[in-house]
């Protein structure tokens, strides 16, 4: 049964959804792009694989994953907002990718099926995340590769003018472009909250079938990669 809180997360992302790209792209200064890329890299998958994308979303990472393996590869994005995926769908012009209506806290996907499970800015927004990090991890296959990438607290040096970022520029522009009241204050705010590094992987640790797992931080700390292996 869904909690009152990710009914009320999903509803706002419903609200954003179709303005989600332009602020994305304007808010991140399309580095968004590049951190995926990098994921990606980071992960090494290979052509054939099958590749589970969780909170996809309007799709960019399954788009990404596509052209990185020249669309030789089984994709399938999830998100529970009915609104994301409708915009994802509308974006898909290839056949190995699919999209549908998905709740990372109960995937409908059977155990050991996917060579990589990834969530990409998506897990910080889930109340219950030791339950979504064990349904990401029962659907992968062992040896497969779960890849998280979050939002987490900047460097000292950095960290300064990035608060002043996301507690005043990005609410204003944030609101500006999606007409949502609050919807970019509860996201910056909630990268700032969110347990990154170490902290983070003791979570991935409760599940134990988690095996090697490492993080790098890119941009002084903006964002977080985890990755970890089912063993
Ligand atoms: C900030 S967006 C990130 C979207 C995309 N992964 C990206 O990198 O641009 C977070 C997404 O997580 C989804 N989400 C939050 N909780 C979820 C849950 N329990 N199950 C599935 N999707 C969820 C939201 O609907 C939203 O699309």
């Amino acid at each position: 049964m869904k909690t009152e809180k990710s009914e009320q997360i999903k509803k706002m992302f419903d609200e954003i959804a179709k303005k989600y790209d332009i602020a994305n792209n304007i808010l991140s200064f399309g580095r968004h792009y590049s951190w995926k890329k990098y994921f990606i890299k980071q992960l090494g998958p290979t052509l054939g694989n099958a590749i589970l994308d969780v909170a996809t979303g309007t799709g960019d990472l399954a788009f990404a994953f596509a052209k990185a393996l020249d669309y030789d590869c089984t994709i399938k994005g999830v998100d529970f907002s009915e609104v994301m995926i409708e915009v994802a769908k509308s974006r898909n012009t290839s056949n190995c990718i699919e999209f549908k209506i998905g709740d990372a806290t109960k995937l409908d996907f059977a155990t050991d099926t996917f060579d990589f499970v990834t969530i990409t800015f998506g897990i910080r927004n889930i109340p219950e995340i030791e339950k979504a990090i064990a349904e990401m991890t029962r659907v992968l296959k062992s040896g497969g590769k779960l890849g998280i990438m979050e939002f987490g607290t900047p460097d000292a040096g950095f960290y300064g003018i990035y608060k002043f970022y996301a507690k005043y520029i990005m609410p204003a522009i944030g609101k500006l472009l999606t007409k949502h009241p609050d919807a970019y204050t509860y996201l910056p705010q909630t990268s700032l909250e969110f347990p990154y590094g170490k902290r983070f992987v003791e979570i991935m640790q409760t599940s134990p079938e988690l095996k090697n797992i490492n993080f790098t931080k890119l941009q002084f700390g903006v964002v977080y990669i985890y990755i970890a292996e089912k063993g």
